[in-house]
């Protein structure tokens, strides 16, 4: 039951006085979106306090878990980004601000990982730098809604190694399991990556005790991360992930989307792959053809 039906006529009066006081101290403000957004974050802010009637306990506890995760954060570390996945906050602005088109491939979250200046790798080259896993053969297209090829179009990927760790987690300053290559005349790309595989969002921070004490899981589904630049297109920043894991209906940053699912095809030890390499072990390979959105839209 809600709070507020527990409130007498002269309480809720009370508290409607102060939200009236605070939405009315903003209407000197000339930037129209900047009013906008402040009216609507003291109007929800106010709703939330008084339909779970907040504590003054919890208020405390509110301020102290919102002064760590500030503390948690610097200029490599992100624990706000980190609490905005985590409540879904970034997957639902991605949404929001990625309407679909035709059928331009779906946006998801970016997370924390991405670098810029990444090798660069011709295609069908290799990503990994000797990170740990097992080899993976990408391969697909880059095109516009129309179907036409997009030629030169600038694809970063990176992921994680078998460890459950990308190459900035490390102290040693290695720069493994992330490039960028450039789609071919007719918008065809391949590269050599490590299959992908489930590892945990960082949890040793206030962000990790939220989730343990909400009984939630701070696995990822198992996921490449890719960006898509080329000029006169919307960028595309998307992972793919693998069609069978378990962790699919559940991500912690609620990134999943079906059509991001792809298969993942094992090959055993002792068959050829693609592109002349000789590997000594088991490998696999996936295709994501990439439609990207025309810019403005
Ligand atoms: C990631 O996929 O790298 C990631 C995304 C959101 C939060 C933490 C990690
Ligand atoms: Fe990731």
């Amino acid at each position: 039951m809600s709070g507020r039906t527990e409130v007498s006529a002269a309480q809720r009066a009370r508290e409607d006085e102060i939200v009236a006081r605070v939405l009315a101290s903003f209407d000197s403000c000339s930037d129209q979106r900047l009013l906008e957004l402040m009216r609507g974050v003291v109007t929800h802010l106010h709703s939330f306090l008084r339909d779970v009637r907040l504590t003054e306990e919890e208020w405390n506890a509110a301020i102290a878990f919102l002064t760590a995760v500030g503390h948690k954060s610097d200029d490599r570390r992100q624990e706000f980004i980190l609490l905005s996945d985590t409540l879904g906050a970034s997957m639902q602005t991605i949404a929001m601000n990625n309407e679909a088109v035709g059928d331009a491939t779906e946006a998801t979250v970016f997370g924390p990982f991405f670098v810029e200046g990444s090798p660069k790798i011709e295609c069908g080259g290799d990503i990994a730098r000797g990170a740990a896993g097992e080899p993976c053969w990408v391969e697909g297209t880059v095109r516009d809604t129309d179907g036409r090829p997009v030629a030169g179009a600038r694809i970063e990927v990176w992921e994680a190694d078998d460890d459950g760790f990308y190459d900035v987690q490390y102290d040693d300053d290695r720069t493994a399991a992330r490039g960028h290559l450039f789609t071919d005349d007719e918008g065809r790309y391949s590269f050599w990556a490590i299959t992908p595989t489930p590892y945990p969002i960082p949890v040793d921070g206030p962000v990790g005790q939220l989730l343990d004490a909400t009984g939630r899981s701070p696995m990822r589904a198992a996921h490449l991360h890719f960006m898509v630049r080329a000029t006169g297109y919307r960028t595309l920043v998307t992972h793919i992930f693998v069609r069978g894991d378990e962790l699919l209906a559940s991500d912690a940053v609620f990134g999943v989307k079906d059509s991001l699912v792809r298969d993942f095809e094992g090959h055993p030890s002792g068959t050829s792959p693609p592109g002349g390499r000789t590997i000594d072990g088991s490998w696999s390979r996936t295709a994501f053809d990439i439609v990207l959105a025309p810019a403005e839209s």
